[in-house]
């Protein structure tokens, strides 16, 4: 059965799906009323990127955002990760609101953007070199063990050069790990892989995701990819971006890749490819009125 609900009931929603107390699961991430522009320098104008998002992210909840290109889904993760300003509204993380980026959060971003001249190990321990709070020893030990987790053990002294995009993306997700966030963000991680590495990395990822305890905050093109992955997949609006709908996907963990072809999966895929449709349209023909200006 698929179950939607419009945002304000989110938090309820996402209790009741994975089968814990609303009591039992706080909301580790909360944006109330966000709204961003950018100030468009050359036009002298602002430009309403995000308009009004109320989401609730719980603890220990992976949430997948899906929308048109352009619709504001990186400007939000980017203020969720302290690194964009919001114009109004509030965004908090633990109750504290947020201002500027902090350990307690990890971005991936789509293309790994290693250090080159680093080992996979050097990599790795680098935000906690930079923290200075950890002995050498103790953050090479915590690296190896979260190489492992992610696969990679025996590459630890490889360059990202000698690896695969994969690979890299493993690394990358076990660098983002190491300094131990609260919430990982992770915008479009897996984009630049192809197919079969895609898949295998989602499997990958939700094994890494369940062993490591983590709240994740997931941006995808992939609709497929965002069911599979997540408890909640929220659908944004062609620009400025608002939360359209969010649909709580009642599918048992641990998920295997199989689950995809079940009548049940592919129902949740016609209902979002639905919901996104109308809006991918919209967003495809004010891009050409923007660009015919
Ligand atoms: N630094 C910036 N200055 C001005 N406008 C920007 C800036 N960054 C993004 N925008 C605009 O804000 C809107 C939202 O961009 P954003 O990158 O958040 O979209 P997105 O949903 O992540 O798209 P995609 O799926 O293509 O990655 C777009 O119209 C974009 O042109
Ligand atoms: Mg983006």
């Amino acid at each position: 059965m698929i179950d939607t609900q419009g945002q304000e009931d989110s938090v309820e929603a996402a209790g009741e799906t994975n089968g814990l107390g609303v009591s039992s699961r706080r909301a580790k991430l909360q944006a109330r009323k966000v709204t961003i522009y950018y100030w468009l320098a050359r036009a002298a104008r602002p430009f309403l990127a995000v308009d009004e998002i109320d989401l609730d992210v719980l603890e220990g909840e992976f949430v997948a955002i899906v929308g048109p290109s352009g619709c504001g889904k990186t400007t939000l993760l980017n203020a969720i990760d302290g690194l964009q300003k919001i114009t109004s509204g509030t965004l908090t993380l633990n109750g504290q609101s947020i201002e500027k980026p902090g350990p307690d959060r990890a971005m991936v971003f789509q293309q790994a953007s290693l250090l080159p001249w680093r080992t996979v190990l050097g990599n790795v321990t680098y935000g906690l070199d930079l923290r200075g709070t950890m002995s050498r020893n103790a953050a090479k030990a915590r690296a190896r063990e979260l190489i492992e987790l992610v696969g990679l053990n025996g590459f630890e002294e490889h360059y990202p050069t000698e690896l695969s995009g994969g690979m890299q993306q493993r690394v990358n997700l076990a660098r983002a790990l190491a300094v131990d966030p609260d919430v990982l963000l992770l915008d479009e991680p897996f984009a630049a892989l192809d197919a079969q590495t895609r898949e295998f990395m989602q499997e990958e990822l939700l094994r890494v995701w369940a062993a490591a305890a983590k709240t994740a905050l997931f941006i995808t093109h992939d609709i497929k990819e965002a069911i599979y992955l997540a408890d909640r997949v929220v659908v944004f609006t062609a620009r400025p971006g608002r939360i359209k709908e969010t649909v709580t996907i009642d599918l048992a963990r641990p998920r295997k890749l199989q689950i995809k072809r079940e009548p049940n999966f592919l129902a949740y895929e016609d209902r979002i490819w639905a919901s996104i449709e109308e809006e991918v349209k919209a967003a495809t023909s004010s891009q050409r009125a923007v660009s015919e200006k």
